[in-house]
C-alpha cells in the first residue's frame, strides 16, 4: 500500500462522504505548485476554488499571520481590537464603499447580505413584515447553509434539505427582462454572481449587470452582487463587475482569496447609509472581525494591490485563453470565461471533465470539474507564463 492509500482509507473511514476528492494527498505547497505525500509536484489550478489568488504561502501574509499570531488571536466583537479598522478601511477603500461586516465563510456573508436587504426592507422601503423578496437566478452557488440551499435550482443541493425558506424567486441569468419582470413592491434585492463559476463559468451577456443597475435603480431594490469567486482579481478586475459600465451594486459580498489562502475571512461592504442600519444585537459572529482574521486580510489585500494581481490576470488571461483556442481538440465545445477564471466545455463523446482532470492529475496539474462538462481552470494570479505554456502542453497532450 502506498503512502496515498493509506491515508486515503483512514480519511475514508472516518469523513462523511460529502465529498468526492481526486486520489491525491497534498501534504506541502509554495506558490502556484503543491506536493504530495509520494513526493509528486502539482500546478495548482483549483487555487481551493479561488482562495488562493495570492498563490500558497506567500511570504507576507504568512508573515502577517506569524506577527499576529504571536501577539493576539481573539478578543470577540464584546471588545474592539487594534486590527480590524484598519483592516476594513483598506477593504473599503479598494471597494469604493463605506462599510464593512466582517464574517468568516461565504455562505455566512451571503446569509448576512441577505438579513441586511430585508432589514433596508423594513426599516427604509416600508415592506410589511415577513413579507419582504429577494430575485435571485437560476443556477446559482451562493453556499451551503438551509437558507441558501433553499433557493439553489440544483435539486442536489436543495431538495432532501427542506422545508425551505420563503421569499426567494428565481430568474434567467442573464436575463435582465424576466429580472425586471420578476420584481415586486415587496422586493428587498436582487443577488446575482457576476459569473456563475459552480455553474460552469457562465459569462452573462454584455451589459446584463448594468441593465439590473439600472432596474434596481429605477425600482428601489438593493443590488447585491456575491463576488465570493469572481473578486480580488480573479477575473482581471479587482471586481469582475468592473467589466461594465455603471454597474456598481449596492452591496458587495467578498470572501475566499480575502482570507489569503491561509483562513476563513469573508465581509458584506456596503455604504454607511446601509450598513448603518443594524443595530446591536441584530447580527453577530464569534471570530468574525477577529484581530488574527483582520491581520490576514489587510496583508491578503496588500498583496493583491502592490502586485497588481487584477492587471496580472487580465493579462496573463488573455494569453492563456488564445492559447488554449489553439490547442483545436475536436473534444473542445468552447473554451470561456475572463482573466484567469477558465471553463474548458467538454464535448460529451470525449468523456467528463472529471475524466479529464484525473488524465491531467497524472501529468502534474490539479484541475477540477464543475457540472459535469466543464472543466474549471483557476490557477493563482501569482503564476508565470513559463508555467502557462508548461500548462498549456499538459492540456494539449491529455486531449489527445
Ligand atoms: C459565488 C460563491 N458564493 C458563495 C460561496 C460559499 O462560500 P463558502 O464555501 O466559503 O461558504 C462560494 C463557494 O464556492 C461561491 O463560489
Amino acid at each position: 500500500m502506498t503512502r496515498t492509500d493509506e491515508i486515503i482509507s483512514q480519511t475514508e473511514a472516518v469523513t462523511a462522504r460529502n465529498y468526492a476528492p481526486l486520489p491525491i494527498v497534498i501534504t506541502r505547497a509554495e506558490g502556484v505548485w503543491a506536493w504530495d505525500v509520494d513526493g509528486r509536484r502539482y500546478l495548482d489550478c483549483v487555487s481551493a476554488y479561488s482562495s488562493l489568488n495570492q498563490g500558497h504561502r506567500h511570504p507576507k501574509i504568512i508573515a502577517a499571520l506569524v506577527q499576529q499570531v504571536n501577539r493576539l488571536t481573539l478578543t470577540s466583537r464584546a471588545f474592539h481590537n487594534d486590527r480590524m479598522g484598519a483592516y476594513l478601511s483598506r477593504l473599503c477603500r479598494l471597494c469604493e464603499m463605506e462599510m464593512a461586516l466582517p464574517m468568516n465563510t461565504g455562505a455566512e456573508a451571503v446569509e448576512t447580505a441577505i438579513k441586511l436587504a430585508r432589514l433596508w426592507g423594513y426599516r427604509r422601503k416600508g415592506i410589511a413584515a415577513d413579507a419582504a423578496g429577494i430575485v435571485a437566478c437560476r443556477n446559482n452557488f451562493h453556499g451551503r447553509t438551509t437558507t441558501l440551499v433553499g433557493f439553489s435550482s440544483e435539486s442536489r443541493y436543495r431538495d432532501l434539505f427542506g422545508p425551505h425558506s420563503p421569499g426567494f424567486t428565481l430568474v434567467d441569468f442573464g436575463d435582465a427582462d424576466a429580472l425586471a419582470a420578476a420584481i415586486t413592491p415587496n422586493t428587498a434585492a436582487v443577488l446575482v454572481e457576476p459569473i456563475q463559476a459552480e455553474a460552469g463559468v457562465i459569462v452573462p451577456p454584455a451589459d446584463y449587470l448594468s441593465a439590473a443597475r439600472r432596474i434596481c435603480r429605477e425600482n428601489n431594490v438593493l443590488l447585491i452582487y456575491d463576488e465570493i469567486q469572481t473578486g480580488l482579481g480573479r477575473t482581471g478586475k479587482l471586481f469582475a463587475y468592473q467589466h461594465e459600465t455603471d454597474a456598481k451594486p449596492d452591496v458587495l459580498i467578498l470572501g475566499k482569496a480575502l482570507g489569503g489562502g491561509v483562513y476563513p475571512v469573508s465581509a458584506v461592504v456596503s455604504s454607511a447609509e446601509l450598513l448603518g442600519i443594524f443595530e446591536p444585537g441584530e447580527h453577530g459572529s464569534t471570530f468574525g472581525g477577529n484581530p488574527l482574521a483582520a491581520a490576514v486580510g489587510d496583508a491578503a489585500l496588500a498583496v493583491i494591490e502592490d502586485e497588481a494581481l487584477a492587471e496580472r490576470a487580465a493579462e496573463l488571461g488573455t494569453w492563456l485563453r488564445k492559447a488554449l483556442d489553439r490547442v483545436r481538440s475536436p473534444a473542445i465545445r468552447e473554451v470561456r470565461g475572463r482573466g484567469l477564471l477558465l471553463g474548458i466545455d467538454i464535448e460529451p463523446e470525449a468523456g467528463t471533465a472529471r475524466s479529464l482532470s484525473a488524465r491531467l492529475a497524472e501529468r502534474g496539474v490539479l484541475t477540477k470539474d464543475t457540472h459535469v462538462q466543464v472543466m474549471r481552470l483557476a490557477p493563482p494570479l501569482t503564476i508565470e507564463k513559463p508555467e502557462l505554456e508548461w500548462l498549456v502542453e499538459q492540456i494539449a497532450a491529455a486531449f489527445e
